[in-house]
């Protein structure tokens, strides 16, 4: 049975004597990506609660957090099809109540790559991450390799504060033409709907240049050619770096990963792949 709670009391109630609770953290508007993790969650823990909140400390003033696509009624259904044992759609007002202390610092992690651009993004991503581990009390706690830094600053929140829940990472979920599952596609028109594809395409390409042994500064430059060539309107990085530190790599390490981040028009997408 799914249960829909809005408020922290009830939510502790509920709770109580639960040891084994898996938590999947969402913004709704939810897709296969988000399911993907409900399922994980299934094979982790015996309860599974999934929150869905639309974090405004996460997006800066000009970012589209009034448009951000909300579809409580469609995400309730799909959630109880997925058997989440508990959704919880948590009001602002306590997740930023002025009398609970919150003391996440996401250091240089939070300022390279998606930080360089979105500077207030990861302290807002911890904040909520951590308010949520606070009222839930999760064991585990699932994420998307889908926002890899999100998932490795998350990781390096928790080792770092000693909280007591393992994060899990989960596989990028792709439409058929490889493109990631985002709840912020729906923002593509069709001809931007068209050219997103070679997103991941480039990146499948700078991966097996890379593991042929071709130099990685050129294999970078290569590729944020080919997105331009492709139709993307800018590129923010194409990066090569360390899955645990994000040190940008010069000379070829196992664990690496390769991230992107593009524009089509008004329109960011990112994705990743492992190379190596
Ligand atoms: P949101 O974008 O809704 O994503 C919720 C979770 O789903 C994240 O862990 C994300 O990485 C994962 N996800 C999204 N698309 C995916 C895909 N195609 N395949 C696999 N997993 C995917 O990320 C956030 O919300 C927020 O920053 C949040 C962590 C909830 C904090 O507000």
């Amino acid at each position: 049975m799914t249960r829909i709670i809005r408020t922290q009391s009830e939510l502790k109630q509920r709770l109580t004597g639960h040891d084994s609770i898996a938590l999947v953290p969402t913004m709704g508007a939810l897709h296969e990506g988000h399911l993907s993790l409900v399922k994980l969650a299934h094979q982790k823990a015996k309860t599974v609660v999934v929150s869905i909140f639309v974090n405004p400390k996460q997006f800066a003033p000009h970012e589209d957090f009034g448009r951000y696509p909300r579809q409580e009624a469609r995400d309730i259904e799909l959630l109880t099809q997925a058997g989440a044992h508990i959704i919880y759609l948590p009001q602002t007002s306590e997740i930023y109540s002025s009398n609970t202390s919150n003391p996440t610092n996401v250091g240089h992690l939070g300022t390279i790559l998606e930080g360089a651009v979105r500077p207030h993004f990861f302290a807002g991503v911890a904040w909520v991450v951590y308010t949520l581990f606070q009222h839930v009390k999760p064991q585990v706690a699932i994420f998307g390799e889908k926002d890899f830094q999100q998932l490795v600053i998350i990781q390096t929140m928790v080792r770092n504060m000693r909280l007591h829940t393992t994060i899990i990472g989960a596989p990028i979920i792709r439409q058929t033409d490889g493109l990631a599952m985002s709840s912020r596609n729906v923002y593509l028109s069709d001809t931007q709907r068209a050219i997103a594809p070679s997103l991941y395409r480039t990146l499948s390409d700078i991966k097996n240049q890379l593991e042929k042994n071709m130099d990685i500064q050129s294999c970078l430059s290569q590729g944020e050619d080919q997105l331009l060539r492709a139709g993307f309107d800018s590129v923010d990085y194409v990066s090569l770096c360390d899955s645990n530190s994000f040190t940008p790599l010069s000379t070829p390490k196992a664990h690496a990963r390769l991230l992107v981040a593009a524009r089509l028009g008004a329109v960011r997408l990112i994705d990743n792949v492992s190379v190596w």
